[in-house]
């Protein structure tokens, strides 16, 4: 039976750093306040002129030569965002174009925070169907291009940056994705939301003013949603793959708040050492969280070839997603 395994791996930060000390010269807030209630110390913010396919570059980059493969094996790009640098053409098709690519199929997928893993159980599906061999799969946003930087309860939380992974069909059903677990409730959409751009609100003085192109969350309710749902997606991946918290060796959950992550892990079972933590450098890079995370692991031997990771996210739409891996 045909599986799919994760075989590289890639992430890009960029260079500009902004500490939370740097914030409070901006707006009210203190190291203390942004620390005590998310764990957030300092998120990387793109230049001006880097658009998101240009941090997708480099983590693909990284990604296909840690992979082995040329880039012409490469047959199908899904870019996970909520950041794209336009409406159309999709930043998978930019990423297609500036990689080099062949003119294989390539398409954005926007389910906000859990979009990594909404593309990896694409993917996974398209693969197991025969429709394509070797993925190249991405998460990546420039959320310093859509906070408001005047409203002190959003505008700490994000970060920008962008991970990469190349899945490729194999034949050994004992490792590779063992389960996917997805779901979403579009009535909680107005939740966690930026309003404006769409058709429901196309740009106009009044958006621009009013800045309604920002991100806009009432942060205790998605709270409540995001700790329930995050929960939901590990234990029901480790149900579907036949495992439990102990089996896992290594937890990598979406990074919006280290409370949420505190809450998930003591459902989940799974203890603090086997969980992996970089929303202190990192912050909220939405669809980028996960991956970003998955290769830093990888890379610093957080996480080896034969075990197990269990992956969980929640974002805007509501969505939620969770997967079981074994590398
Ligand atoms: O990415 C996936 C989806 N996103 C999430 O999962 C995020 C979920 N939400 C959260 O992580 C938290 O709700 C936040 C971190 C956003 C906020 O934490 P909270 O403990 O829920 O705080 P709150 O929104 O209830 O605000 C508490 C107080 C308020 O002051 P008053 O009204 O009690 O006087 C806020 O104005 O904290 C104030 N506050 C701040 N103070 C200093 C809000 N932001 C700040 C700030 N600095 N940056």
């Amino acid at each position: 039976m045909t599986n799919t395994k994760i075989i590289g791996t890639g992430s890009y930060l960029p260079e500009k750093v902004m500490t939370n000390e740097d914030w409070t010269k901006l707006v009210e807030t203190s190291d203390e306040w942004i620390t005590s209630r998310t764990g957030i110390k300092e998120r990387h913010f793109a230049s001006e002129g880097q658009a998101t396919s240009d941090l997708v570059v480099e983590a693909a980059k990284e990604a296909i030569k840690d992979a082995g493969i040329d880039k012409s094996e490469i047959d199908l790009v899904i870019v996970a965002t909520i950041t794209g640098d336009n409406a159309y053409p999709s930043t998978a098709n930019w990423t297609q174009k500036k990689l080099g690519l062949n003119p294989v199929p390539s398409f954005d997928i926007g389910a906000a925070c859990s979009g990594f893993l909404y593309a990896l159980i694409m993917a996974d599906s398209l693969i197991k169907s025969g429709v394509a061999k070797t993925v190249l799969i991405a998460g990546a946003e420039t959320m310093s291009k859509v906070i408001n930087w005047e409203d002190r309860n959003t505008c700490v939380l994000f970060g920008d940056g962008a991970g990469a992974a190349v899945l490729r069909a194999t034949d050994n059903g004992n490792t590779g994705i063992l389960s996917t677990y997805w779901g979403a409730d579009g009535n909680l959409g107005d939740l966690l939301i930026q309003p404006a751009g769409g058709s429901a609100m196309p740009a106009s003085e009044e958006t621009i003013a009013n800045k309604l192109h920002t991100v806009h969350m009432k942060g205790s309710e998605v709270f409540k949603h995001a700790v329930l749902r995050m929960q939901e997606a590990a234990t029901k991946s480790l149900d579907l793959a036949g495992l439990t918290g102990e089996d896992v060796d290594l937890f990598i959950p979406h990074q919006a708040n280290m409370r949420i992550i505190e809450a998930t892990i003591r459902r989940a079972k799974i203890p603090m050492e086997k969980t992996f933590i970089n929303i202190d450098k990192i912050a909220n890079i939405s669809a980028a969280t996960i991956p970003i995370a998955l290769d830093q692991a990888r890379k610093s031997g957080r996480l080896k070839d034969g075990e197990n990771a269990l992956l969980a996210a929640f974002g805007a739409g509501f969505t939620w997603g969770g997967a079981v891996v074994k590398f």
